[in-house]
């Protein structure tokens, strides 16, 4: 793993956008993995204003979202293509129709799972995906377990992960308790990946991480089995 160690979040967040500008660069009509949460928001910040500057370009991209919670619809102001439109899609030049994320008021989430599947193969493997990491060490919906799943599926949440996001939400009680979620090979069938932490509540994850041995006790350490991982940290998350 390569491990690019920043200042703060602002660096994090400039150092992330450019891996993502210079993949956009070398292939308008290229893939890119997306992820939600507080992390990326910064990223997210610098592309749009980059787009803005004419630098880089977002109407030839495809983008497949890492997971969504279910059951939620696309216009509950916390369900994840809510976030993305809010945070990128709204302000730059793409074509929504080619924007995917999962289908959080599927009638058949499991059907819903096996056809996300079939896009991200379809679309073709992602130029870059973007991460953000639990302080479980969970990536996407992927919880911490004795086994772990490869291809996207239903999942239920830890109560650590429902803690953790219970601050988007009006109270605990109303964080959905299920997610459809990427599994960890469709997440490393991407070509390049970015994991991003900011803040000294990602350290344990992080370190874990950087262990260097598969833990499915920490998901993100399967990323070790990537040969182009780039783990991008704020020093707060790297020292603790
Ligand atoms: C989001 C996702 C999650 C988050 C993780 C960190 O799409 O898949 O794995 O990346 O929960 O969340 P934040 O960035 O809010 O700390």
């Amino acid at each position: 793993m390569k491990l690019i160690i920043c200042k703060n979040y602002d660096e994090m967040s400039a150092a992330a956008a450019n891996i993502v500008a210079e993949a956009m660069k070398a292939d308008p009509a290229c893939v890119l993995g997306l992820a939600t949460g507080s992390t990326p928001v910064g990223m997210y910040k610098k592309l749009i204003e980059m787009n803005k500057a004419g630098e880089i370009d977002f109407s030839g991209v495809t983008t497949v979202n890492l997971d969504e919670y279910y059951p939620i619809s696309p216009e509950n102001d916390q369900s994840y293509r809510y976030f993305m439109n809010e945070n990128l899609f709204d302000h730059v030049n793409i074509d929504k129709t080619r924007t995917f994320v999962p289908d959080g008021q599927a009638a058949d989430p499991a059907a819903a799972c096996e056809a996300y599947e079939e896009i991200v193969a379809k679309v073709g493997p992602a130029a870059v995906q973007v991460l953000g990491i639990g302080q479980n060490g969970h990536i996407g919906f992927n919880e911490p377990d004795t086994a772990l799943e490869v291809k996207t599926h239903v999942t239920g949440l830890t109560e650590s992960t429902i803690k953790a996001n219970a601050r988007f939400f009006a109270s605990e009680a109303d964080v959905p308790t299920k997610a459809l979620t990427m599994g960890i090979g469709t997440i490393l069938g991407a070509k390049k990946i970015i994991i991003l932490a900011n803040g000294t509540a990602k350290h344990a994850a992080i370190a874990k991480m950087l262990e260097g041995k598969l833990d499915t006790s920490c998901p993100a350490s399967m990323l070790n089995l990537h040969a182009d991982v780039t783990v991008i940290c704020d020093e707060a998350a790297y020292n603790g």
